[in-house]
């Protein structure tokens, strides 16, 4: 199952990286931007700070700011016919994960017809994407740097991902900066979804030796560097290497796919709407621990920890003390279980995971939680 590794995005990362879309925009030709961004986010500074760089040399914007959490079928196909009315040249999207997953289909819909439900599945649209930039303003999606976006379908309760070789961003400017005004518990959420990525990819069955690399340093700069970041957002070092430790974890998620993880939170979110980084950080270390043996050898390797006992360890205390709630805080009603784990069974990502996961292991997994 092994995979060539790839990475069409130019990536800059680095703070202050957002000044550079000014002149990107340019190089790139777009005339026609479509700004994707979030009500959450048109509190801070930054939206007007994007407008006035498109602003330089772009004569018209459309912009679209009603981007929920876990973004549905229908919002998303509104901002792909608005981008199309507009006839937008480029898409910049500003956010978190369901802001830049909305922009991605966005750009790949202002080519082609219909509703973004026709092409769930990999490479099912004809024409190709208008160019996306993304920026990123958590340190968890990895969006920007990815060919996947993930929608909440409500009429099948289910999570659908859109994927083709021309839904990777064009560019992704990674901006610690832009995580400073993000609320505390979503600094520890998407961080956390962030050391999922790295984690799962790291023992994914398509992990190759440069995801294996990316990963293991992001698990290293998430362990190293979260828990200050949250307590201190100010502190330009521990964001700079958090929005750093996201975006490898992207890239090495990106191409070596996530797991058992996954499958149970998309399964969750799907029918119940919570947020995914919370789920990820409820769902991580049980079912870590369910697979131990599958993935044992492969964490020993790491070198910074003794072991992948000591590992696990480690990865439970920082969750405890970043105070994330327990999955029975969310009560999701026990007749959901047999639903939950015959959707995850059949996500996309359970054939990524390292141990065959049928509906039973993760009902068992989520029995254990109850
Ligand atoms: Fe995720």
């Amino acid at each position: 199952m092994l995979s060539a590794f790839r990475l069409p995005t130019r990536t800059t990362i680095t703070p202050g990286a957002l000044s550079k879309l000014v002149t990107e925009i340019r190089e790139l030709g777009v005339e026609r931007p479509f700004l994707v961004f979030d009500q959450g986010l048109s509190e801070t500074r930054w939206p007007p700070i994007v407008r006035d760089a498109l602003s330089e040399s772009c004569d018209e914007i459309q912009e679209f700011s009603d981007v929920d959490p876990n973004p549905r079928v229908r919002k998303v196909d509104r901002a792909g016919e608005l981008a199309r009315q507009f006839d937008a040249d480029g898409v910049v999207g500003i956010g978190g994960g369901s802001v830049l997953d909305t922009a991605k289909i966005v750009s790949m819909l202002a080519r082609n017809p219909g509703s973004c439900k026709d092409y769930e599945g990999k490479n099912l649209f004809a024409n190709k994407p208008i160019p996306f930039i993304a920026i990123p303003t958590t340190c968890g999606t990895g969006s920007e740097v990815t060919w996947v976006a993930v929608v909440s379908d409500s009429e099948s309760r289910r999570k659908i991902s859109i994927k083709g070789d021309g839904m990777y961003p064009s560019l992704a400017l990674v901006d610690a900066d832009l995580i400073q005004t993000l609320p505390r518990s979503l600094i520890s959420y998407t961080g956390l979804d962030a050391l999922t990525h790295a984690i799962e990819a790291f023992v994914s069955r398509r992990s190759n030796p440069i995801s294996d690399a990316l990963a293991t340093r992001a698990i290293t700069l998430i362990m190293n560097h979260l828990e200050p970041c949250v307590n201190d957002p100010n502190d330009a070092s521990h964001r700079s290497e958090m929005m750093k430790a996201s975006t490898l974890a992207g890239i090495a998620f990106g191409n070596a796919d996530v797991g058992a993880v996954h499958c149970l939170s998309e399964s969750i979110g799907g029918l119940f709407d919570h947020p995914h980084g919370l789920l990820n950080a409820q769902l991580l270390v049980p079912v870590m621990r369910y697979q131990h043996d599958m993935v044992r050898k492969k964490l020993d390797g790491i070198s910074e920890w003794a072991s992948s006992d000591k590992m696990l360890d480690q990865i439970e205390q920082l969750i405890s003390r970043l105070n994330v709630p327990p999955l029975q805080s969310l009560a999701i009603p026990v007749e959901s279980f047999g639903e939950i784990a015959s959707l995850a069974e059949r996500n996309n990502s359970n054939a990524s995971d390292p141990r065959n996961m049928a509906a039973s292991d993760y009902r068992c997994i989520l029995d254990g939680l109850h």
